[in-house]
């Protein structure tokens, strides 16, 4: 943790300070435990046919560059540590659109270095930009695009510890916060977004939306403000994204629970609302202080707030005056993303990671198959939500949430899906970040990020967190990918084999199971994988945030980036780099495929826009303006 100020604090680092670790960690005996799997993950990688499959025999291979895939058709870039934006000779790249940039003209001139106008506050693009999906409507280009988490120290200059000092403080920051729709068009300077677009539009923190499904309307959804427990303002922290058959737009709801806080340290809540705030780290201390002009956070005064955040919430980008919804048949948790597949006979599969440390990875399946026209509502709720089991033979189970596997209700079974997990027994994972299925296959990747408390301590349900196949690292640092094969080639299937497509290691420093795997060299180096998106030609784009300090574990690593693999050779490319201090988050295709939309959250102090460096969208095309994915 390299700054101990609250304000600084990642999320999960956050999560961490009221969650300690136990003090004694052995590490000698988490690298002996990491080694002495390598038999078992050497017949795990077998699975691919190329690279993978030559298991861990090769790891502390310092092959450099050994990566000019035939299918890649660009030529690897070196790790950079400098403040700008780097990708391959042949493809260049341009910002699109910058956290305080207006969508209307009304937020002209509007100035985030001195805090900008309060009232404008919800007309200009979000800070921290995060998941994107792409929409094609008649001639429309549209983008969505979230908003994660502010940066209070940028947003409240005035106030250097980062605490809102007034309603419109808080106001402020809860606008530059949540989704926003653009739309955009390309020009002969390049892609620009259209300034006054009747699809463009903000959804923050006080937008209506309605809550439906098997959890709407019931006791623990209600509030003096909604009694019904049928609608709810806002959609907080909202992290990774997916998209329907359908044309719509899924937001994620993330790290939810640092928006709460308790005026009174002391209030006591029934046990089922304690037991939920313990499960999901929701405290008396908040990260952005909103319960000191705004009680909806207060959960002294609105102990079932909560309770309405931790969703998957649909928007019809097409339809700027449409209500988003909450649904509440795809569980509550730390959602990251939401990637929706269609089963053999089409029902509708959604699979989703539960982003903490030793939470789970799901999926939902449909009742009834897609067809267009079907009422899309009842398609995102009336199914099955299951929490994956991974054995160690290579294979692994969808466990159904039911009342019969957890002794829970339907309903609470949504509102408290950690704990029906718990109950089902799921694998627990390395931090389950994005999940993205193959456009040409029939199989599906999951980012497991790191862990460092992996074998050191259990998650805050109580679960074992002993090494497992798809997390076989103690005290991970680097992370991996898991990738699984649905039984009969079919999502909704029950059952599935599965293998690691990559442990990312650093083979330049170490020469047991933190070199990573085989795929892993001295020209590909990376940690903490997250994004990830497929193309339509099946290639997996992996986005980094991890450590950036290029240094010892991380040495060669450089700054967050993007790389490609090739899901059958196992090959790893570097594609891009972003600035120092970033995270590299956000990948959507435009309708014709020749330019790539990705997010630069967070750029550090040399990113060369001038003044405050600031979350962006970029645009990367091939010079000769050839496909790109
Ligand atoms: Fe918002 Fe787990 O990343
Ligand atoms: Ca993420
Ligand atoms: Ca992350």
């Amino acid at each position: 943790m390299k700054d101990a100020d609250p304000a600084n604090l990642s999320a999960d680092d956050w999560d961490e300070l009221h969650f300690p670790r136990p003090e004694v960690n052995d590490f000698d005996r988490v690298v002996e435990r990491a080694v002495s799997r390598r038999g078992f993950l050497g017949g795990v990688l077998a699975f691919g046919s190329g690279a993978a499959a030559m298991g861990v025999g090769l790891m502390g291979s310092t092959a450099a560059h050994a990566v000019t895939a035939s299918r890649f058709s660009f030529t690897p870039i070196a790790a950079q540590t400098d403040g700008t934006v780097h990708v391959p000779e042949g493809y260049e790249w341009k910002v699109l659109m910058r956290w305080g940039d207006p969508l209307f003209s009304a937020a002209d001139g509007y100035d985030i270095t001195k805090g900008g106008p309060v009232e404008n506050s919800d007309k200009i693009f979000g800070e921290n930009t995060d998941g994107m999906e792409t929409f094609s409507f008649r001639s429309h280009e549209l983008i969505a695009i979230n908003h994660e988490f502010p940066n209070l120290k940028i947003n409240l200059p005035a106030a250097q510890a980062g605490v809102p000092a007034n309603a419109d403080e808080v106001l402020k920051i809860q606008n530059i916060q949540g989704v926003t729709v653009m739309e955009i068009k390309e020009s002969a300077e390049g892609w620009l977004v259209v300034k006054d677009s009747p699809f463009n539009r903000r959804i923050h923190h006080n937008t209506p939306m309605k809550i439906v499904g098997p959890a709407a309307g019931h006791d623990l959804l209600k509030t003096d403000a909604d009694p019904t427990g049928t609608t709810s303002l806002g959609t907080m922290n909202n992290c990774g994204s997916g998209k329907t058959p359908w044309g719509t737009y899924l937001t994620c709801e993330e790290n939810f629970n640092g928006y709460f806080g308790s005026s009174d340290e002391n209030a006591s809540y029934d046990l089922k609302v304690a037991d939920g705030m313990k499960r999901y780290g929701i405290k008396a201390e908040s990260r952005n202080h909103y319960e000191l002009y705004d009680p909806r956070f207060d959960t002294s005064k609105n102990p079932n707030e909560p309770h309405r955040a931790g969703w998957i919430v649909e928007i019809d980008p097409t339809r700027p005056d449409s209500t988003p919804t909450k649904h509440t048949g795809l569980g509550r948790f730390k959602h990251e993303n939401a990637e929706v597949a269609l089963a053999a006979d089409g029902r509708v599969v959604v699979y989703m990671g539960d982003d903490e440390r030793g939470e789970y990875l799901y999926k939902f399946v449909s009742n009834a198959a897609y067809t267009p026209g079907i009422d899309t509502v009842s398609l995102l709720n009336d199914g099955t939500l299951h929490v994956a089991k991974f054995n160690d033979d290579a294979t692994g189970d969808w466990l159904p949430l039911t009342p019969e596997t957890t002794g829970m209700d339907a309903a609470e079974i949504l509102i408290f899906t950690r704990m029906a997990a718990t109950a089902a027994g799921g694998t627990t994972m390395d931090r389950p970040e994005w999940v993205a299925s193959s456009p040409v296959a029939v199989e599906a990747y999951c980012c497991l990020t790191n862990n460092k408390n992996r074998g050191v301590k259990p998650n805050a349900g109580g679960d074992d967190t002993s090494v497992n196949g798809p997390n076989p690292r103690e005290a991970n640092k680097y992370g991996q990918i898991v990738r699984w094969r649905p039984t009969d080639d079919d999502h909704a299937a029950e059952t599935f084999d599965w293998d690691l497509y990559v442990m990312a290691g650093n083979p330049t420093v170490h020469s047991d199971a933190r070199a990573g795997t085989a795929n892993v060299n001295e020209g590909n180096l990376f940690n903490s994988p997250d994004g990830m998106a497929i193309d339509s030609t099946g290639l997996v784009w992996i986005q980094t945030d991890g450590n950036d300090d290029n240094e010892e574990d991380f040495a060669g690593n450089g700054n967050n980036q993007m790389l490609v693999g090739d899901p059958i050779t196992g090959e790893i490319a570097r594609f891009m780099t972003g600035p120092n201090g970033c995270e590299v988050t956000g990948l959507a295709w435009s309708t014709d495929r020749r330019t790539m939309f990705v997010g630069i959250q967070h750029p550090g102090g040399d990113w060369p826009d001038g003044g405050t460096p600031r979350s962006s969208v970029i645009t990367i095309k091939r010079v000769d303006n050839g496909l790109i994915g």
